[in-house]
């Protein structure tokens, strides 16, 4: 499986892989909300509670990550495709008719399905992207919303159940709206 491939080939392939989204807020140094659509946003430790994403070296956002120190993990919702375009177009107003909350450490996007407020801990330098390792100092679940926005080879779509839960005996997972869910955590940073 060693053959040469390009840019295009590899974007493909990676295409395959689904993954969840995320749009990942901060503010700038004049106080104004700043956000991108991020897709590389993983997990890394559970003690102590680590997150990591990946962001273009030429990306703006970076700048204010880098200056704020901090930044909110909004996880979108399976209806919210057209919101993570958004947040990845140039020279527009990304907030426009988006209602979102003020936070420690970036605007909260009042209709995600999940919020983590992380700070930032260290960043490396990894080919044309910078990897940044952040903890994650409060999180907060929707009570109303629970399908993730899927996205897979340049499309958006939902996450639908084909198998038995990975955990036996798990309870079944709460539906959109349903009472099933365990409450939520404040994060503990924000107003
Ligand atoms: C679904 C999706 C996922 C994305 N994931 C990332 C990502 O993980 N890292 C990244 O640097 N850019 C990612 N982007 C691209 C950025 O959102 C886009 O380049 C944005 O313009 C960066 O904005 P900025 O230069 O204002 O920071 C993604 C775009 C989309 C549509």
């Amino acid at each position: 499986m060693v053959a040469p491939f390009d840019t295009t080939d590899f974007r493909r392939t990676l295409g395959y892989l689904p993954t969840g989204v995320t749009i990942i807020t901060t503010t700038d140094p004049f106080g104004r909300p700043v956000g991108m659509a991020c897709n590389s946003f993983v997990s890394v430790s559970l003690k102590p509670p680590l997150v990591m994403l990946c962001v273009g070296n030429a990306s703006s956002t970076l700048v204010d990550l880098r200056q704020s120190g901090g930044f909110c993990a909004n996880i979108l919702g399976s209806g919210q495709g057209q919101l993570c375009r958004q947040f990845s177009v140039k020279d527009i107003d990304r907030f426009a008719g988006v209602r979102w909350t003020d936070s420690a450490v970036g605007p909260e996007l009042c209709d995600a399905i999940a919020w983590m407020s992380c700070s930032i801990d260290v960043e490396h330098v990894a080919g044309d992207h910078v990897i940044i390792i952040a903890e994650v100092i409060g999180l907060r679940v929707n009570q109303d919303e629970s399908e993730p926005l899927v996205f897979h080879r340049g499309m958006f779509g939902s996450f639908r159940e084909t198998a038995e839960p990975l955990a036996a005996g798990a309870p079944p997972r709460p539906r959109a709206g349903g009472g099933t869910r365990a409450p939520s955590v404040a994060p503990s940073t924000t107003g």
